[in-house]
């Protein structure tokens, strides 16, 4: 399960992603906002960090303007490593070496096309469970 969110800046993309995703076959739970209108992004960052931590869903997606005050409010949370891509390279490399477990995106920084590659990537990349990358994950989680 996925669990996604944003804020009023990412709105618009998520619903792209969301079609993404059911067409896709993913299944997702959507923790909100539920429109274009200003709210504040730490709420919805912190409603899929602790859906994600809980147990209830494996990865999550989080879409503010830029990707950056959504990604910062979700690794807050204990247990989660939020990363913002912007790339293809990114979002493979931050699964295969950081095992993240929240993509963030920014609904003003790529288009739909970009943004649903870079989804596609971070959802089939599997941890690659190096020891290396499994002690740095943990020396972050100390
Ligand atoms: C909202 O205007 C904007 O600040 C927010 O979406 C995000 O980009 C913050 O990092």
């Amino acid at each position: 399960m996925i669990a996604i969110g944003c804020d009023h800046g990412g709105y618009e993309l998520k619903q792209e992603i969301k079609k993404y995703l059911s067409e896709a076959g993913y299944e997702f739970e959507d923790y909100g906002c539920d429109s274009t209108e200003s709210c504040d992004y730490p709420e919805y960052a912190k409603k899929v960090a602790k859906a994600i931590v809980s147990g209830k869903c494996e990865k999550g997606i989080l879409i503010c303007g830029t990707g950056i005050g959504i990604s910062i409010a979700a690794n807050k949370v204990k247990g989660i490593r939020a990363a913002v891509c912007t790339d293809c390279f990114t979002a493979e490399a931050t699964r295969l070496h950081n095992d993240a477990n929240i993509l963030a995106l920014g609904g003003r920084v790529v288009g739909p096309g970009l943004a649903i590659k870079i989804v596609e990537t971070f959802l089939s990349t599997a941890f690659s469970g190096d020891e290396r990358h499994v002690r740095r994950i943990a020396q972050i989680e100390e």
